[in-house]
């Protein structure tokens, strides 16, 4: 069987990362990181307005950026935190001390990380999936859901629009000249953009997450390459 995600934790720098210079790098390296996250917590804000959020599921913790945004609003809530780099994983403990938090060491095109969820994100890290991984996932997270659960994914995409592409690329690439903390950091963020990152256009996201059941799709943000998409099972 082929596998699903492109790269192993141990070839992508995030696993070599000491967690305070990620957080720093991260945010430099993502066009719009910040603004992206903005909508996350509001996305949530209502959401949890409207529903009792008990279980969270976090495809990708990282250093746990983003799971601390939504532990925040709903502090009440349990999380399920997968990622396969134990670097990313150390970061994230430290951050989210004080929250309910299960982690889970591996892949998540892998393993199993339970059902009956309120609300399911994965926030810059399916760019590591090939588009067979990208349909699977969306199935898998269809059926890890709560009937009315929401998926948050928020990724680095690309359109089927061939120049729309080039010129995102391009400005992707002036980002990170622009916002890089050093020359060493440039080179590592251009590799993995180039070499490791499976864009795959937001077209075809769409057309997979409606074929895996998922409904009110919406398009919340898109910035270059960056997009925020939330669906409702
Ligand atoms: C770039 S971080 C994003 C963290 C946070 N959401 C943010 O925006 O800063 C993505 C994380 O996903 C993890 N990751 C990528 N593919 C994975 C996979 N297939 N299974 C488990 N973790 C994965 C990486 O190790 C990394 O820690």
């Amino acid at each position: 069987m082929t596998k699903s995600t492109n790269v192993n934790a141990d070839e992508l720098n995030y696993d070599k990362y000491e967690a305070k210079i990620y957080d720093n790098d991260i945010r430099r390296s993502i066009p719009g990181h910040d603004e992206l996250h903005k909508i996350i917590e509001e996305t949530t804000r209502e959401f949890s307005k409207k529903h009792k959020v008990k279980k969270v599921l976090d495809l990708g913790i990282g250093t746990g950026i983003t799971s601390e945004k939504i532990l925040k609003l709903i502090p009440g809530a349990s999380l399920t935190a997968v990622d396969f780099s134990e670097q990313m994983i150390k970061g994230a403990k430290k951050l989210l001390a004080k929250y309910k938090v299960e982690y889970l060491l591996g892949d998540y095109s892998e393993l199993d990380f339970g059902t009956d969820f309120d609300i399911v994100l994965s926030v810059i890290g399916f760019h590591h999936q090939n588009d067979e991984g990208k349909k699977k996932m969306f199935k898998k997270i269809y059926n890890s859901l709560k009937p009315d659960g929401i998926f948050i994914l928020g990724d680095l995409v690309t359109y089927r629009d061939k120049n729309k592409a080039a010129l995102n690329d391009a400005k992707h690439y002036h980002h990170l000249v622009e916002n890089a903390r050093d020359e060493k950091a440039l080179e590592e963020w251009a590799y993995h953009h180039k070499f490791l990152n499976v864009l795959t256009p937001i077209e075809d996201q769409i057309t997979w997450l409606k074929d895996a059941g998922f409904s009110n799709i919406e398009i919340k943000y898109t910035y270059l390459n960056t997009a925020l998409i939330t669906v409702k099972k």
